[in-house]
């Protein structure tokens, strides 16, 4: 991978450096500084199985990347704007931004529409959604009301970038388990899973139809030691919650925090996350 050096932002090589291009529940673009000391500055392959809007993987600008998601229309509009991201934008150029625009776009099933359609009302809704998230029902229908906010949709410079950089990485379908299936000594993986909740219980990570419970935790945790035992480098992520670390007990743990930018709620401010660390063991 390579090393972005402290106070280097954009590596010389990269005209512009591609950021998110939708706004993500759980997003890491204000804890980017944060994280970066923890990652390596050189491994085999980087793997990044939760990928969301791809702050971490942007940020990284890892050269030889293998991401996944388990939300499919989220990988369906990163395909699509590596494929042709002009026509992703031209789309967008022709949606208006009205209540009654809105509700009728959201009620489209995405499956039905063309690729380049299916990436722009992703994007579309994402904008001029309440609050800008993504979140959907338990039948999986993206559910958020109007929030007729007044922005542009994309940036085209940033679209251009994003495609760019998608062009160098690999996407895979489905649950973290299947991305990360042959991640070999050497490889190392950053894990960012919807939070754990307080309690155990998991009440509302609806990035996809099927919340992700502490059973699925459990299943990540399990997956990680398995990742250390064959000498996959990794940093997890997540709530700093009692329950949580004793989940990676016998692990290195840190804590990263970082104030946002913008939020209304003098409590949600700033940002206190855990972070459970693995250094990768050196390639054979
Ligand atoms: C906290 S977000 C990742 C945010 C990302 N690091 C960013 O900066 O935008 C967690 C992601 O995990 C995905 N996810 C949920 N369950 C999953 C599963 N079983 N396997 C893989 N991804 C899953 C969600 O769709 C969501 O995008």
């Amino acid at each position: 991978m390579r090393h972005t050096p402290p106070g280097l932002l954009f590596p010389l090589d990269e005209p512009v450096r591609a950021k998110p291009f939708v706004k993500w529940a759980g997003g890491k673009q204000a804890l980017l500084d944060a994280l970066r000391p923890h990652f390596p500055t050189g491994c085999g392959r980087y793997f990044e199985p939760f990928l969301g809007g791809g702050s971490v993987l942007f940020g990284l600008a890892p050269d030889h990347a293998i991401v996944g998601d388990r939300n499919d229309w989220l990988l369906d509009t990163y395909e699509a704007l590596r494929e042709d991201w002009r026509a992703v934008a031209a789309v967008l150029d022709g949606l208006p931004n009205t209540k009654e625009d809105y509700l009728r776009i959201r009620a489209v099933p995405p499956e039905s529409l063309a690729p380049a359609t299916r990436a722009a009302h992703f994007i579309y809704l994402n904008k001029t959604g309440f609050r800008g998230l993504f979140r959907v029902n338990r039948a999986g229908r993206f559910n958020v009301p109007y929030g007729a906010y007044d922005r542009r949709y994309y940036d085209p410079e940033n679209l251009e970038a994003v495609a760019r950089r998608l062009g160098t990485v690999t996407i895979r379908r489905g649950d973290f388990e299947d991305v990360l299936g042959d991640a070999v000594r050497g490889d190392f993986v950053y894990l960012d899973p919807p939070y754990a909740q307080l309690g155990g219980h998991s009440d509302f990570n609806r990035y996809t139809d099927g919340p992700f419970g502490p059973a699925d935790q459990e299943r990540l945790a399990a997956r990680c030691r398995r990742l250390a035992d064959l000498g996959v480098g990794f940093v997890l992520s997540n709530h700093d919650l009692p329950w949580v670390r004793e989940l990676y007990e016998g692990f290195e743990h840190a804590v990263v925090e970082a104030r946002r930018e913008i939020n209304l709620s003098p409590s949600k401010r700033s940002i206190r996350e855990l972070l459970v660390l693995n250094p990768a063991a050196p390639e054979r």
